[in-house]
């Protein structure tokens, strides 16, 4: 006997809220309710791992003190890499954050506060000897992630959309050059930290999200060739792709009017 479909309400709420988050890069300094942030852990706990390892670990930052230090750096050392990083691209092929360093709201809100003063910012961490030590291929042969890296990535979705879920707004926050974040939490050296993610109420509007359309690249059977890029296609798609979200980002960073 077929299994029986999904009941609809059930996808249209979900699919309701997937849609409906978005990164929000100016957060209001307002508090978060009792509870909510355990709220948002739980739905973590319940994400997929490779044989089941949960390889996650969690530091919630509410001291004011330490939102400051860790965001002060993220500007020295963060974002000034990417920034000199990007610089080696074609403008228009930048990411659209490093081509708003003219914007002066952006500017503003990038650098002087930025996510600091969200009322929670959230560390997610990795212990990859619980995960690796579950799965003696995890560290997939010709592949550049990890089962670790899968597993926060997936329990990082759940925080963003419980948050959703509960009327707040995060952003999803990459930390490329880790150390000095690891010494301002005091993260042992064995244990990754992955990202940082702050939660608080939206200051700004979100635009609606820009993504690519199903058919573009769900294939039926086999690999459609005819939806293969070729190498000039991606550049295009990369130009096309900026020209759409630089004004999103700028939203996020900054709304219509500030
Ligand atoms: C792996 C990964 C890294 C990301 N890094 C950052 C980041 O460092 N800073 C940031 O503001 N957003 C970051 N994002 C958020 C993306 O920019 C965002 O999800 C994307 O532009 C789609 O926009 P939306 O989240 O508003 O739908 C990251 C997302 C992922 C999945």
């Amino acid at each position: 006997m077929a299994a029986a479909a999904p009941a609809l309400t059930d996808y249209d709420l979900l699919l309701d809220i997937v849609k409906r988050r978005a990164s929000v890069r100016r957060l209001k300094a307002d508090p978060i309710p009792d509870g909510y942030i355990e709220r948002i852990l739980e739905m973590a706990r319940w994400a997929m791992s490779g044989a089941n390892s949960q390889p996650w670990e969690f530091i919630v930052v509410n001291d004011a003190q330490v939102k400051k230090d860790l965001f002060q750096a993220y500007v020295e050392y963060n974002q000034d890499f990417i920034y000199w990083m990007e610089q080696q691209r074609e403008f228009e092929l930048r990411h659209p954050s490093y081509q708003l360093t003219h914007d002066e709201a952006v500017q503003r809100q990038r650098l002087d506060q930025g996510w600091s003063q969200a009322p929670a910012v959230i560390a997610v961490l990795g212990d990859g000897r619980r995960q690796w030590g579950t799965v003696m291929g995890a560290m997939t042969y010709d592949r550049n992630q990890t089962h670790l890296t899968d597993g926060l990535a997936n329990a990082e979705t759940l925080v963003h959309l419980a948050a959703k879920a509960l009327g707040l707004s995060t952003q999803h926050v990459t930390i490329h050059v880790p150390d000095p974040f690891k010494r301002i939490l005091g993260v042992p050296d064995l244990i990754r930290l992955h990202d940082l993610i702050p939660i608080g109420y939206a200051d700004v509007e979100p635009m609606t999200g820009v993504r690519r359309e199903l058919d573009e690249y769900v294939h039926h059977d086999r690999y459609e060739m005819s939806k293969y890029m070729t190498n000039e296609q991606v550049i295009e798609y990369l130009y096309s792709l900026r020209k759409k979200t630089v004004p999103k980002y700028r939203q996020s960073y900054a709304g219509k009017d500030k």
